[in-house]
């Protein structure tokens, strides 16, 4: 996955095209460059490494000129190199590229622009595009960026520079996202918003086939077959606070501690006045629509995948219909059995992760009606689904996702509750019930966040171990992947999450003196056998810490910790249970010196399979 931006205008564009950057960096980080055109040639600086690299290369000679390229990339063909950093040029120099994406075809093509005499700088699959480029030059900028792309296959976010038309760069999409920024006299091209926020709120978002032509002046949009297209401008409402770090070390910190609002924002316009039903007005759905589904498919990846798990879960509970889950890399290759009567789920925060988008795209060709809960308003996949609801978790920049988590187990027990209503698979006076203890969870999720220090004393007493398991029944299971996922991903400590039961068939091997092991013990239902679990794994001298709800005095006689959390209804701990497990690995991560925000070998948003 990589960051874009481009500038035109009467400033220098350095300073945006760098300050863009900085703002893009979660979405890849091991090298950057950018390219200016000075008024005689296109002059192209990049390093391997994070975008201080980057600044100090350029320090002493500061690219002139008002219109420009940068690009900050997360490696897929070619690794981290300052030859295979953006942006990419032809053989003369005359033509410049910056791509997110990946061109599938892009070997066939380089061969036979190899064997025509072109010669090649790079690994990367983006350098064909710009030599593509030299190749079908016809002496229009526009017309022969257009023979580019019908000649290239694959995903593609692609901003060009050209020498012989040096007043425009010429920006296009297919399945990777791009915004374009208005201004006063200058306009801007980005990725992601957060890189456009502090220079304008104004912005197009790019549908996948519309290529812009941006001038300081004008942006003119058409379509695949070159017709125009008429953009409602996006009027951004996050304050430029919002993607910054607002006081506190890190985006993740931050965005620990957003959850309350996030979660009031995502719930509070979708429960009546009354507070006695849910509503979704984005949502035409009616009782004959529902039971026109035999089934239905939640399928993501990552933490998205954990908030199907528990999706799935509120809406068999609630609604008693059977629901699959699958992580999308696996269901799009299985030929997967579904069709018009399947309701096709995805959950995505970004909108754009590539597998997500894959399996979603795969569903429709086979029938399935979709729905998409994402974070991003346009992206790839909201746009892709017939219908879309959103999380309002606002912009998550951190790699490891906290608060779309959240804001994901809100939505689908909401969208459980709206289709329990309109199947009345539950009594209205249950609803009701479920409601009130819905409308308190940002207030306890404020409560479980005002005392941190005893999840600082075990981070700092266990940051250090290798191994960590977390166990869990039910729900429990489900949070307890998450935990896992997220101590995994920011501390690289190797922990994993086991169903409680399933330890004796194997896992309890590993149980010796002295491994922590995180146990979930917040649902009654399961409450005795999870309890039996602990047991287990305290008679093979593991340390247990263990996660149970406020009123439950028996789990503390059996293990080492207790954390607590605010008593709810068991279907709402989960998102409660969590948050001490997102604490405990970002200290851990912080206790080990880790970089949080920016995790080795990881991006914010994965955008190639
Ligand atoms: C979560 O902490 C990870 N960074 C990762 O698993 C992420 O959830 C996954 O890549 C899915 O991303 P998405 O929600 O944007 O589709």
């Amino acid at each position: 996955m990589c960051g874009i931006v481009g500038y035109v205008g009467d400033k220098q564009a350095v300073d945006f095209l760098l300050e863009g950057l900085s703002k893009l960096e979660y979405r890849g980080y091991d090298s950057a460059g950018i390219a200016v055109y000075d008024g005689a040639k296109i002059r192209v600086e990049k390093s391997v490494g994070r975008l201080a690299a980057l600044r100090d290369k350029i320090k002493d000679d500061v690219p002139q000129g008002t219109i420009g390229i940068g690009h900050t990339r997360w490696a897929t063909h070619g690794r981290p190199s300052d030859v295979n950093a953006h942006p990419h040029t032809d053989c003369t120099g005359d033509f410049v590229v910056v791509h997110n994406g990946i061109i599938e075809n892009y070997l066939t093509l380089k061969e036979d622009l190899i064997e025509k005499g072109h010669s090649f700088k790079s690994e990367t699959d983006t350098e064909i595009v710009a030599h593509l480029l030299e190749e079908v030059w016809n002496g229009d900028f526009e017309a022969s960026v257009r023979e580019v792309l019908r000649r290239i296959e694959g995903s593609y976010s692609l901003v060009f520079m050209c020498k012989r038309e040096p007043d425009k760069l010429i920006c296009t999409k297919q399945d990777n996202p791009l915004v374009i920024g208005i201004g006063e006299g200058e306009n801007f091209i980005a990725s992601d918003i957060p890189a456009i926020i502090k220079r304008t709120r104004r912005t197009y978002i790019l549908n996948d086939g519309e290529l812009a032509v941006v001038t300081k002046d004008a942006i003119r949009i058409t379509n695949r077959k070159g017709e125009p297209v008429t953009k409602k401008v996006f009027e951004v409402n996050w304050n430029a606070e919002a993607a910054e770090k607002g006081g506190y070390e890190h985006f993740m910190l931050k965005e620990i501690n957003e959850q309350p609002k996030a979660v009031r924002d995502t719930m509070s316009q979708r429960i009546a006045k009354d507070g006695k039903c849910i509503t979704m007005d984005e949502l035409k759905w009616d009782a004959d629509y529902l039971n026109s589904f035999n089934q239905i498919y939640i399928v993501a990846c990552g933490t998205a995948y954990h908030a199907g798990l528990v999706g799935k879960y509120y809406i068999e509970r609630l609604v008693r219909v059977p629901v699959q889950v699958d992580v999308a890399s696996e269901f799009r290759y299985r030929d997967p059995i579904i069709d018009e009567h399947t309701l096709f789920i995805v959950v995505s925060q970004s909108g754009e992760t590539s597998d997500t988008l894959a399996a979603l795209k795969e569903s429709k060709r086979r029938g399935a009606k979709t729905l998409a809960l994402t974070n991003v308003v346009g992206s790839s996949i909201a746009r892709e689904a017939d219908q879309v609801i959103y999380t309002w978790a606002g912009p998550e920049i951190a790699v490891a996702s906290t608060k779309a988590y959240t804001t994901q187990l809100i939505l689908f027990f909401m969208l459980a509750l709206y289709m329990a209503q309109i199947k009345k698979t539950v009594t209205p006076e249950r609803i009701a019930e479920l409601i009130a203890a819905l409308k308190q969870v940002p207030a306890q999720i404020s409560e479980t966040l005002s005392d941190t220090e005893p999840i600082k004393t075990f981070a700092k007493q266990y940051g250090f171990n290798d191994d960590v398991f977390y166990i869990g029944r039910g729900l429990d299971y489900d949070v307890a992947l998450e935990g896992a996922l997220k101590l995994k991903e920011i501390s690289y400590i190797h922990a994993e999450a086991y169903a409680a039961g399933e330890l004796k068939h194997g896992t309890l091997a590993l149980i010796v003196e002295g491994v922590p092991v995180i146990a979930l013990a917040t649902q009654k239902s399961v409450y005795e056998k999870t309890l039996s679990n602990i047991k287990e794994v305290k008679a093979r001298d593991a340390v247990v810490i263990g996660i149970a709800a406020e009123g439950d005095e028996e789990l503390q006689k059996y293990v080492d910790h207790v954390m607590k959390v605010p008593e709810t209804d068991e279907l709402l701990l989960p998102i409660l249970a969590v948050v001490p497990l997102q604490l405990l690995a970002y200290y851990a991560a912080i206790t080990r010196g880790c970089d949080v925000d920016k995790p080795r070998n990881l991006a914010k948003s994965v955008t190639v399979e």
